[in-house]
């Protein structure tokens, strides 16, 4: 795993976590290395994943946040409880009306950040996708350079091809998160962001 889209965007959206956030919840956690991050700047995080080996590797590593071995669609979700919930490229893995449940878990002024995928259908889609090649090699050598020996390989994360496009999820996220702004991001992603009014 040389050159990580996920990862990548960490810090991205560790701007977006508000000021004084007690409480989040990283949905479809993987590993928890986004978990983690959030856990190390004192956050009490919930991290949710049904697959069992994910969150296996997940707690052996431990790091702060409690890990739940849980799907997130079957969950009852306390409402207005998480200061700032995540969703790393896994709000295609359900439902994307799921972000109803998610908004409502929010406390008053919380934030939910979704890095998201999209498959690409527009001509516009296509011209991302064309700028993305090269960054993502140019990203691979840089990491290879720094890294010689790779990253150890070790459990991966369930993956699976998105089917919404962007132009459907930004009608779905006008209907359910009013409010929220949605931007294409390099390497196949969109950053959405929600702040639930205070
Ligand atoms: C592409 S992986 C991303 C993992 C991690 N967020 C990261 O950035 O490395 C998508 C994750 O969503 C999880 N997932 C799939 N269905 C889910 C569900 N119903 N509830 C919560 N998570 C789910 C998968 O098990 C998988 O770990």
């Amino acid at each position: 795993m040389p050159f990580d889209h996920n990862d990548h965007y960490h810090r991205t959206l560790l701007r977006r976590v508000p000021k004084g956030c007690r409480t989040a919840l990283d949905v479809g956690c993987g590993t928890g290395r986004f978990a983690r991050r959030l856990a190390s700047l004192g956050i009490q995080v919930d991290a949710v994943d049904p697959a069992a080996e994910v969150i296996k590797a997940a707690e052996a590593e431990g790091g702060g946040p409690r890990f739940h071995h849980a799907d997130i669609t079957e969950m009852e979700l306390p409402e207005g409880r998480y200061d700032y919930i995540s969703c790393l490229a896994s709000i295609h893995h359900v439902p994307f009306g799921t972000v109803a449940a998610l908004r409502d878990a929010l406390a008053p002024g919380g934030v939910l950040a979704i890095l998201g995928c999209y498959p690409e259908r527009s001509a516009v889609d296509y011209a991302w996708s064309l700028a993305a090649i090269p960054a993502n090699a140019a990203a691979r050598l840089a990491v290879a350079a720094t890294e010689p020996r790779g990253r150890a390989e070790g459990t991966r994360a369930p993956v699976r091809n998105p089917e919404m496009s962007l132009e459907e999820i930004r009608r779905e996220a006008a209907a359910l998160l009013p409010g929220a702004t949605i931007r294409r991001l390099l390497f196949w992603r969109y950053l959405l962001v929600y702040r639930r009014p205070s």
